[in-house]
């Protein structure tokens, strides 16, 4: 079992690893709301793929805790994550008469943490939420460090706030009933920590056998995710390292209507900005046939048929945007990367 705690200006949580965990769940709970108000009600919000698998585990899990428990399942899928999705959380929780003191448990991936934990962030100006991670994905990355929000039709995650969880639960043994394809996917975030500053981890992803070591890895990832959301929780810094890979990889998810995952779009990314980097003489290491061969290792895809032309609206759409700058991450050696700010006219004139 493992347990890292998550310090931010104005909160702080723990992020509990450990097989068979959700099995504790309540006793988890009251550990992690001890002191504060306890909620009368808990509602688990779920997407229709998960929900066969471990809503009615996670709601017996929540027996003991005592509350009335609510259900609300929602189509699965990128597409899902939308204000319309968001809006039925809140009519569900309205309706249902959940108030302030009240808990939110989001049970699933990256997108219902992200929908779940925004719905949390603006019912009633806020209530807590708790996440429960069902792939490695949410587990590394997303269920960590508060942020919530949903896609817009420009362009991903434009719309949302940061919104810390009470606790986030992560219990690997729901990710065995994960198709190997899903869980490879989130190995792509897994080796973007490693790239960004974790040299012992890419070498581990790079060499080892996954199943050998995923608590350790999960462990791994949460940490150095800890420490960066404790430096900068609002992402005017260097929060931005975690987005090494993305500019490109959001561009690529929108261009294939999200039909291509966002582990494998994230992997594409790191390969495509790290050439780049080294083409143009930012860095003077190639990173790019290191951390392609990891990402084959995984089955993961290291490039995109998509142009330039077809990826531009959308990385010009990136929120990382400022202005008419955008901030990159590049990867000076594996296991440490550097933030650098270009124009966009300059990423432009490149790509073409
Ligand atoms: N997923 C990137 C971040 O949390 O900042």
């Amino acid at each position: 079992m493992n347990s890292i705690e998550v310090k931010t200006g104005s909160s702080a949580y723990q992020v509990r690893i450990g097989r068979g965990l959700l099995d504790s769940l309540s006793a988890e709970l009251e550990s992690a709301l001890q002191g504060q108000k306890r909620p009368s009600t808990i509602a688990v919000v779920t997407e229709s793929n998960v929900a066969p698998l471990h809503l009615a585990t996670a709601v017996e899990a929540l027996r003991p805790f005592g509350a009335r428990i609510l259900q609300h399942v929602f189509p699965a899928g990128e597409t899902s994550k939308n204000l319309d999705t968001v809006t039925g959380i809140l009519n569900f929780l309205a309706e249902n008469h959940v108030t302030r003191s009240d808990l939110v448990v989001a049970l699933g991936g990256g997108v219902t943490g992200d929908i779940a934990g925004f719905a949390a962030a603006i019912y009633l100006r806020g209530i807590r939420v708790a996440q429960i991670p069902t792939t490695l994905l949410a587990a590394i990355d997303s269920s960590v460090g508060g942020k919530t929000g949903v896609d817009l039709p420009a362009g991903k995650n434009l719309c949302g706030a940061f919104w810390q969880p009470s606790l986030v639960l992560c219990d690997p043994d729901l990710l065995t009933t994960l198709p190997i394809k899903v869980l490879h996917d989130g190995v792509a975030e897994a080796i973007k920590y490693g790239v960004i500053g974790d040299r012992p981890l890419f070498d581990l992803l790079a060499t080892r056998n996954l199943d050998d070591h995923l608590e350790e890895v999960i462990a791994q990832c949460v940490a150095s995710k800890s420490a960066i959301v404790a430096r900068d929780e609002f992402d005017r810094g260097d929060r931005a390292l975690l987005n090494f890979g993305h500019t490109f990889a959001h561009a690529i998810e929108k261009c294939s209507d999200f039909t291509i995952p966002h582990g494998r779009a994230v992997g594409i990314g790191m390969v495509m900005i790290s050439q780049l980097a080294y083409q143009q003489g930012w860095t003077r290491e190639a990173c790019a046939p290191a951390i392609a061969a990891a990402l084959q290792r995984y089955g993961l895809p290291t490039a995109t048929d998509f142009t330039s032309v077809q990826l531009m609206p959308y990385l010009l759409g990136d929120k990382k945007r400022s202005g008419n700058k955008l901030t990159l991450v590049i990867p000076e050696t594996i296991g440490h990367c550097v933030l650098k700010t270009i124009a966009v006219e300059e990423l432009q004139d490149i790509l073409a």
